[in-house]
């Protein structure tokens, strides 16, 4: 199926430049420091892809009994999930303390572990995962950190079963690299050490973050369809 990212790839690449003038001058926030401090207005400013969080749910396989949900946040893909299958045991992980504390609030209730730690060093266990899934963290990492991910990914799966990604995917080569590159200067600018998760977006092409999951070992990887910005992926363990 042929996924279109945007329709308007010229118009948006004009406001994407506009954009990065005027934040030039702004430093890079610590991850979880960016997502505490904008908490209240969090789902608000999500809402745009109640849409997109539905299709996803909808993107799980049928007999699915336990999930690994990377940068769960405070839940909208869980809540949509839940809808479908309320036993569900979901294990969440997330860096953000503030953020699991509102997931555990409103799913209190729930088959659910929240888990405060980065999941680029977080363990995933092997053969262990009906279904692997994040919605809109990846692209905030080097394709170098997700080809890590992506292989701890795969290992963690069970024969057969799927990593289900939803990600703002870059329209055109240069959003990629104009993104990338302001990234790299913005760290080198506030010295930001090796390590440190910031919060910038670093999007890929679909082209390159199929290259990358193909290369890690999920050789049936395709785009489902992109909403508003945040294109569905699906990638099996055959
Ligand atoms: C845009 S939010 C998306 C949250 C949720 N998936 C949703 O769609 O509502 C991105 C989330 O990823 C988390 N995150 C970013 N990098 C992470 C990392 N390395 N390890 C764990 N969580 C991370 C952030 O703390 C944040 O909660």
């Amino acid at each position: 199926m042929e996924v279109i990212i945007r329709k308007d790839v010229t118009e948006y690449m004009r406001h994407l430049k506009e954009w990065l003038m005027e934040t030039a001058g702004n430093d890079l926030e610590e991850m979880s420091e960016f997502f505490s401090s904008r908490l209240e207005e969090y789902e608000e400013h999500m809402s745009i892809w109640k849409n997109a969080y539905y299709k996803f749910a909808g993107l799980l396989p049928e007999k699915c009994e336990n999930i690994l949900d990377l940068g769960c946040g405070t839940g909208l893909e869980l809540d949509e999930i839940w809808k479908i299958n309320p036993k569900i045991h979901v294990t969440g992980v997330d860096l953000c303390q503030d953020m699991l504390i509102r997931l555990l609030e409103k799913h209190g209730d729930k088959n659910l572990k929240a888990v405060c730690a980065d999941y680029l060093i977080y363990d995933f266990g092997e053969s262990k995962w009906d279904a692997v899934i994040s919605f809109e963290s990846f692209h905030h990492f080097m394709p170098e950190q997700k080809a890590v991910l992506y292989q701890k990914i795969y290992r963690g799966l069970k024969e057969g079963a799927a990593f289900i990604l939803g990600d703002y995917i870059a329209c055109c080569m240069e959003e990629e690299e104009i993104l990338r590159n302001t990234y790299m200067e913005k760290r080198r600018k506030c010295s930001i050490p090796e390590g440190k998760n910031v919060h910038f977006d670093i999007p890929l092409t679909l082209e390159h973050e199929l290259e990358l999951l193909k290369g890690t070992g999920f050789l049936h990887a395709g785009a489902e369809g992109s909403i508003e910005g945040a294109t569905l992926l699906i990638a099996k363990k055959e």
